[in-house]
Order: structure tokens, then C-alpha cells, then sequence
């Protein structure tokens, strides 16, 4: 009798000790928010420094948080950056660079993607348990051998739900009057085709034609359907908007084209319906904006609110957005459970222009933009972390800090492991944000374009300084301008950069808009530090086992490999319907 007592006792304890167990394990494993915002200048936040763009979630979100001002990607375009972010190594690892004027993923038709071979944050968090998702831009591949294989699909890479554009916007995405028309005309051509197609059987097959002669129906048929196809063909339809403009959910095409200004509301309601689901977590949500990328397709609730034209109007719209999803966070009392994470995938796009507005982001007080391989403001972007009683509110770190820390620190507050059989980039970021070291674990980073390293940063142990070593710069044009308004993108190598032989060499703790090069004369240590940098480069180069470039020319596009919604080539859908048009209001 007693032992069995004793037993149940035990049994009970046992249970007791397990929920206190299980319920410890969950608190101490936070939900994860990682919000993204495309081509977004540092200068374009109130938080950092912005006082005419009203920024008000962003910034509550930096004052209840630390804030990175520091913080660097590890290249100044889409596709290499993420990849960096997602991978926490230098996109030189991941062969996700070109030694091509175009650095990113240029279609849906290549066949080139993140080697499934790398590992995500997702998939390193997936195995403590976690439920994933991305929401929005993704830009790292699709299909490899079929249009609908979706090799290169999140699904793949550790997200276990995903809803947005596998491409990314670019300028054919919106506005898009044609869109409508096309949608309406479509089904009705598509009505046309199914019909000659049956009137072509019903003949062939019954011989029911007395008028006319089988042969001839045939022919004229076929006319008829080859004058439609070619109308089809030649109309819009041929535009990119229809081939790279899409969004899907999980593996579905939702919409084709997409209409580019209802996609960010879609994309919040996808957000704050995943949380509600996950509510019990723990979760990872990767919500990749589709904001403030050109042609920052807007909603009219916007249009014109802003003190900085349709480019702010953006900002201002992305910003009620972080809003809502900040919001839903709350209601579901999961805030002192989430660690939240903000921040771009590089700088502000200074030669995007229409007329005489500058319709690109703001890179503040900091020289150059996206495209551009080491200035500062095309690495330099805010980073923000919020994880109330875990991280200090309203701090401020200036040391140097990368989007591939993310990857690591995860795996410290996941209690996850690092892979052990690659380099990894990223540092664990906790220890600098909980204020128990005081200076960055980064001693060196280094900045690419491309396959081309362009600069280093050195912040030395022992010092303040944070030196930053340019080897090649690109050529501005036209000349006295401050980018490369005659190309759209600053180039790489060639002809239009500028080979340094000494390296320009600046001082950012002193010089932050890297606006007076020093020299052996005005700097002391310069040969010190031009010595110490060559040598870290060196190290780091022997670090690097070639792979295979994934963004080159060798990848083809190729129109059998485009996603299509329906019949190919009539592949038009819009599954959202009207209804979710009415929830952007
Ligand atoms: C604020 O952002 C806008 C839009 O990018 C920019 O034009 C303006 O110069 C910025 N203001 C400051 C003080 O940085
Ligand atoms: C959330 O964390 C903050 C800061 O540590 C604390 O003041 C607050 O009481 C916590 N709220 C809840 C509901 O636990
Ligand atoms: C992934 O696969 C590619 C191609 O086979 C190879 O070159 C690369 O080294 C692999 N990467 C890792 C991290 O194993």
C-alpha cells in the first residue's frame, strides 16, 4: 500500500515536474519576428535620425529595444544579401555572387538558387521545435528542371509556410492598368481557344459538315486560333509583369499577375493570422517586405501623406504595417516572449529617379548606395532587437555588427548548434546586446561586389578605431555626381571603378562619411594598418573553397521554367478576389 502511494506520488511529481519543465523550456525559447524592408536607407527612419518621415512603430520599437547603428550587410544587393542573412556566411560561400554586371537572381526562368546544401536560420531553428514562416520577398530561386518543381522553394530551405513573391519587385510590377483588362480578356480568349478546340473535334471526329469541307474547317480554325494566340502573344502579355509579378501561397499561384499595391495588406493579414495560429510557439515569422523597393507601389491611403513624395508616402506605409504586426503581438500577450528583429537588406537605391524626385532611399549622413560594393551607404543599414527583460530598452550600440550575426544568435537563444562543417560569418549577437562585452567580436569584415572584394573594416581589439580599407571604388557618372545615375547600378570591375594602389583609407569613428581619404602624411599608422588589413585579407581568401557561381550567365532565362497559373501560355489568376481588394482601404 505504501509503495503504491509512494508511486503515485511520484507519478504525480513527476508530471508536475515535467509541465514546470516543458513550460521553462518554452519561456526560455522566444518567438522570433525578423522583419525585413527592402532597399530602406538608414536615413529614412525617425529613430535614426529622420525628422520630417514619420516613422512612429519603428521607433517605439528601437526605444523599447537596442539599436545597432553599426550594422552591416554583407552586399549591397538583394539576392547576395539575403542569402548572407539567411546562411550567416559571406555569399562568396554560398556561390550566390556574379562575376556579371547583374548581381542578383534576374528572373523566375533561371534555374539558379541557394544550393539546398546550406543551412537557414529556418532550418537550424525548425529543429529546436520551432513552426516557420516567410511572408513576402523571397528572391532566392524557384524551379530548377520544370516550371512547377519549385526546387528552389522556401519549403525547401526550412520554412514550414510561405505566402508572397518568389521574385522581387522591379518596375513593370506596378503601376499596372493593363491588369484588369488583360485578366477579363484572357478568360474570354482562353473561352475562344477551348471553343475552336471543340468545334475542331466535333468536326474531325462526327464528319458532320455538309457545308463545308473537314480540311477547311480545320484550316480555318487553325487560323483563327493562331490569330488569338499572336494577339494574345503580342499584347502586354509578354511583359515581365506577367512572368515575374506573382504571388503564391505555400505552392499555389494566388495571383498572376499580382496587384502589386493590395500584396502588402495581404501579406500583414498572412502575418498576424500565422501568429494567431503559432500563438503557442515557439515560432519563427520572417516577414520580408515588399517595401520600399521601386516602383513602391502604394495604396491610395497613403498617396500623398508624406512630406517626401510617393517614396515616403512608402516609408510611412511600411511603417503602419511594422504597426500592425507589432500590434498583433501584443494582443496576443506574446511581446515579453518575442524577440523582435528589424532591419534592410542593404542601403537606399540613389539612382532610382523619376523626373526630378529622387524616388530611392535616403542613406544619410553615409557615402553611396545600393549596388555599390564597400560605401558605407549601400552596407550601413538600422538594426534594430527587441526582447523586453532579455535585452535592454533604448539602448544604443555603436560597434560593428552584420546581418549574419542573426544567424548565429539564433542558435544561441534556440539552443541550437552550429553547423560544424563550414565557416560560419556571423557572431552571437547576446553578448554585446546584454552588455557583457563591450566590443564587437567582428575584428574584420569584408565588403564585396559581387565575386570582387572592394573594401575591409578593421576595428582592432584594443582601440576605438574602426578603420575601413578601399581597394576599388566605383566610378560616379556623370561626373561630380555621387552615384552612377548612367547605369542604375554602380559596376563592380571594368572600366568604370577606380583601382587603388595605396588603398584609400579612412577612419569611420572619425569619419563616418568617409569624405577625407588618409594618407602616410595626415595618418601615422597607415602603414600599420594597410599592412594588418592585407594580411586578414589574405587569411580570409585562403578561407573560401570555390563553388560554383549560382548568379551568372550560364543560367539562361528560360520561359519554360516561369511559373504559370492555368494553361500555359494562357497562366492568368487572381485567386484573392475582390473582397481582399476592399481590405487595403
Ligand atoms: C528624411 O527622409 C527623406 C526621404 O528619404 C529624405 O529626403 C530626407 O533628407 C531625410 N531627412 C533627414 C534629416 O535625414
Ligand atoms: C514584460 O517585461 C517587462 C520588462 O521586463 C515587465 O516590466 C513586464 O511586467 C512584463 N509583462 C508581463 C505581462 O510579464
Ligand atoms: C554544397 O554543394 C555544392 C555543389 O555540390 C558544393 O560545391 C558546396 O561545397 C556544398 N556546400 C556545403 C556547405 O557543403
Amino acid at each position: 500500500m505504501k509503495l503504491r502511494n509512494l508511486l503515485i506520488s511520484l507519478s504525480w511529481m513527476c508530471l508536475l515536474l515535467n509541465t514546470c519543465l516543458s513550460q521553462e523550456v518554452n519561456d526560455d525559447k522566444p518567438n522570433i519576428v525578423l522583419i525585413m524592408v527592402d532597399d530602406l536607407g538608414i536615413g529614412d527612419l525617425g529613430c535614426y535620425g529622420n525628422d520630417t518621415i514619420r516613422t512612429p512603430h519603428v521607433d517605439s520599437l528601437a526605444r523599447e529595444g537596442v539599436r545597432l547603428t553599426q550594422h552591416i550587410s554583407a552586399a549591397s544587393l538583394c539576392t547576395p544579401s539575403r542569402a548572407a542573412f539567411l546562411t550567416g556566411r559571406y555569399p562568396i560561400r554560398s556561390g550566390m555572387v556574379s562575376k556579371m554586371d547583374s548581381r542578383v537572381i534576374t528572373s523566375l526562368g533561371v534555374s539558379s538558387g541557394l544550393f539546398l546544401n546550406e543551412t537557414t536560420f529556418a532550418a537550424l531553428v525548425k529543429n529546436q521545435g520551432y513552426t516557420t514562416a516567410l511572408i513576402g520577398k523571397w528572391h532566392q530561386g524557384l524551379n530548377c528542371l520544370s516550371r512547377s518543381d519549385h526546387c528552389h522553394h522556401p519549403y525547401n530551405y526550412g520554412f514550414d509556410y510561405y505566402y508572397g513573391m518568389p521574385f522581387t519587385l522591379f518596375e513593370p510590377c506596378w503601376p499596372d492598368p493593363s491588369r484588369d483588362a488583360e485578366l477579363a480578356i484572357g478568360s474570354k480568349i482562353w473561352l475562344c481557344v477551348q471553343l475552336v478546340a471543340i468545334t475542331v473535334l466535333t468536326l474531325t471526329i462526327g464528319k458532320l459538315s455538309r457545308w463545308i469541307s473537314v480540311p477547311w474547317s480545320l484550316i480555318l480554325s487553325m487560323i483563327l486560333f493562331i490569330f488569338l494566340l499572336g494577339y494574345f502573344w503580342f499584347s502586354s502579355y509578354t511583359s515581365p509583369l506577367y512572368w515575374e509579378c506573382l504571388l503564391m501561397r505555400e505552392h499555389e499561384i494566388t495571383e498572376q499577375p499580382m496587384k502589386a499595391e493590395r500584396a502588402g495588406s495581404i501579406m500583414v493579414k498572412e502575418a498576424v493570422s500565422f501568429l494567431e495560429r503559432n500563438r503557442e510557439g515557439p515560432f519563427l515569422l520572417f516577414y520580408s517586405f515588399l517595401h520600399v523597393h521601386a516602383p513602391l507601389p502604394t495604396t491610395t491611403e497613403f498617396i500623398g501623406t508624406s512630406k517626401h513624395g510617393l517614396y515616403g508616402d512608402n516609408v510611412e506605409e511600411m511603417d503602419s504595417m511594422v504597426g500592425k504586426i507589432l500590434g498583433a503581438i501584443d494582443d496576443l500577450g506574446l511581446k515579453n516572449r518575442t524577440l523582435v528583429y528589424f532591419t534592410a537588406d542593404h542601403g537606399g537605391h540613389l539612382e532610382v529617379r523619376v523626373g526630378h524626385a529622387q524616388h530611392g532611399g535616403w542613406n544619410g549622413i553615409y557615402k553611396g548606395g545600393k549596388g555599390m560594393g564597400g560605401w558605407e551607404g549601400g552596407i550601413r543599414v538600422p538594426g534594430i532587437v527587441r526582447w523586453p527583460g532579455k535585452v535592454p530598452a533604448g539602448e544604443v550600440i555603436e560597434e560593428p555588427t552584420s546581418l549574419m550575426d542573426v544567424f548565429p544568435t539564433l542558435a544561441a537563444v534556440t539552443g541550437g548548434t552550429l553547423p560544424q562543417d563550414r565557416v560560419i560569418d556571423g557572431r552571437n549577437l547576446m553578448p554585446l546586446l546584454q552588455g557583457e562585452i563591450q566590443h564587437s567580436e567582428h575584428e574584420f569584415l569584408f565588403h564585396y561586389c559581387g565575386v570582387h572584394l572592394h573594401a575591409v573594416r578593421w576595428h582592432p581589439r584594443n582601440s576605438e578605431a574602426v578603420w575601413k580599407v578601399h581597394y576599388v571604388t566605383p566610378v560616379f557618372q556623370p561626373p561630380g555626381a555621387q552615384a552612377c545615375y548612367m547605369t542604375t547600378y554602380c559596376r563592380c570591375s571594368g572600366e568604370l571603378v577606380t583601382y587603388h594602389n595605396p588603398p584609400l583609407l579612412f577612419d569611420l569613428s572619425r569619419d563616418p562619411s568617409e569624405s577625407t581619404p588618409l594618407t602616410r602624411d595626415t595618418e601615422p599608422q597607415y602603414d600599420l594598418v594597410i599592412r594588418t588589413v592585407a594580411n586578414a585579407l589574405k587569411k580570409h581568401k585562403d578561407s573560401i573553397i570555390p563553388v560554383q557561381p549560382q548568379i551568372s550567365g550560364s543560367h539562361q532565362d528560360s520561359i519554360w521554367l516561369k511559373p504559370c497559373c492555368g494553361v500555359f501560355p494562357f497562366c492568368l489568376c487572381d485567386k484573392e478576389g475582390i473582397s481582399s481588394a476592399s481590405g487595403s482601404s
